[in-house]
């Protein structure tokens, strides 16, 4: 039997409500328990909840499409980039840097994520050592992700700090969206300004690429690449554009969470540190209990958009709860516990199908080889005050994670 749209259990809640951000969980629970699909009547969307349906839903392109949130992708990436394409020009796309971004081919790759990470993390340190209570965002982690991407870019080193400028911006504008004070209303435009200005820069740098010929690095695997005498000249500048913020606050993200709930959970931070060989899977594991994007849109595109016998009406906004989903105790025991020790299983903290994050395994290296360093470098580390979140689900992480030792 289908659900229709009357009788999908129906809620109201504002996704970028401060207090809800704090602590959506257990909110998220219950609507997981209410059924595979629930009706968010605050802001008209349709709201998938477990495990399961979130990745069938992922999957199922041809039911759930992204490309009908074109407009999305070109306001953030300044044009139509991969993550707005459904249909073969996607994997086209995605194909020119593909092979890169694989895990053997990142092998190249590990000592120049070591240097950065290891310039970062000593200045961090000393300063902690010295008595100062400090946030490790903006001094240690925000970095790292920006300074590898720009390097791999191939920008000049005298432009990486007006490029961790630009990306701050761009990120920052997240919370401006929902905030409709004038304050919020400048964060937005400072963010739109950032885009259209590293695109101009991108733009510059392609042209000075065209004119000296190809580097070893990823502009140029774009631009001579020939699947890019198929790409309109914006679409080009969009994608490198898309590169380096797509990275960045994510990484940064996942790294400060990293910090936090390990603060948080001492014991399991000395077992990390004295057996190295548990951090990948603490890694997975922190990312599966704090997930960073909680929540994915996609758009019902067909008349048969239908998520475990609901049916969601053609046109409709949906959004995907993959924090939810990666809670759901269908799939894991004991799912709101942190537990480094727990048996690795596939989570959606990257997305899943044909969208499915194409920098996972260069934020793995970041990480793994990050964490490796503050184990060694800061073994013993509390928060200095409590942690807050800021708003939208849309990539959540904490504000600030000020350390002491
Ligand atoms: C912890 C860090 C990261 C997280 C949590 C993350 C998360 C995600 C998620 C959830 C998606 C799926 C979007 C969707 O289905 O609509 C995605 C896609 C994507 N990510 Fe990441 N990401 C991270 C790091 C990176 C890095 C380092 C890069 C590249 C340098 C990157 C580049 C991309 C791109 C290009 C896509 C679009 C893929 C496509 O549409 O085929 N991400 N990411």
């Amino acid at each position: 039997m289908t659900t229709t749209s009357s009788t999908i259990p129906t809620v109201n809640q504002d996704l970028t409500d401060w207090d809800f951000c704090q602590d959506p969980y257990p909110e998220m629970a219950r609507w997981r328990r209410l059924g595979p699909v629930v009706y968010n009547e605050f802001a008209d969307h349709y709201m998938v909840t477990g495990y399961r349906n979130c990745s069938r839903v992922l999957a199922a392109v041809e039911k759930f499409g992204s490309q009908d949130l074109e407009a999305l992708f070109v306001r953030a990436f300044g044009g139509v980039t991969m993550e707005a394409l459904d249909s073969q020009r996607h994997h086209d796309i995605r194909g020119i840097w593909s092979r890169f971004f694989q895990r053997d081919s990142l092998v190249s790759q590990q000592e120049l994520v070591t240097d950065i990470v290891t310039s970062q993390v000593d200045q961090f340190v000393e300063r902690l050592r010295s008595g100062e209570s400090i946030d490790a965002i903006p001094n240690m982690t925000r970095a790292i992700p920006t300074l590898v991407i720009a390097r791999m870019l191939g920008i000049d080193e005298s432009m990486h700090q007006q490029f961790s400028e630009w990306s701050d911006a761009m990120g920052g504008s997240q919370e401006g969206a929902y905030d409709s004070t004038p304050e919020g209303r400048a964060i937005l435009r400072k963010g739109a300004d950032a885009t259209a200005a590293l695109n101009a820069y991108i733009k510059e740098v392609i042209g000075r690429r065209r004119a000296v010929g190809p580097g070893a690095d990823l502009v140029s695997m774009m631009v001579f690449h020939d699947y890019a005498k198929e790409m309109a000249e914006q679409e080009i500048i969009a994608s490198n554009t898309q590169l380096v913020f797509a990275g960045n606050e994510t990484t940064a993200k996942l790294m400060a969470t990293t910090l936090v709930a390990l603060a948080q959970h001492p014991d399991q931070r000395r077992a990390l540190a004295a057996d190295r060989t548990l951090i990948p899977r603490a890694i997975e594991e922190i990312h599966r209990w704090q997930t960073l994007v909680q929540v994915l849109p996609r758009r019902a595109r067909s008349d048969a958009s239908e998520v475990d016998g609901v049916l969601v009406p053609r046109g409709a906004e949906v959004k995907v709860l993959i924090g939810a989903g990666n809670r759901d105790p269908e799939r894991w025991e004991r799912p709101d516990e942190l537990d480094i020790h727990r048996e690795p299983r596939q989570h959606l903290g990257f997305g899943f199908g044909m969208h499915s994050c194409l920098g996972l395994n260069l934020a793995r290296l970041e990480v793994q080889i990050w964490l490796n360093q503050v184990l060694d470098k800061m073994p013993e580390f509390e928060l200095a005050d409590e942690i807050v979140y800021g708003r939208g689900l849309g990539l959540r992480g904490p504000k600030a994670v000020p350390l002491v030792v």
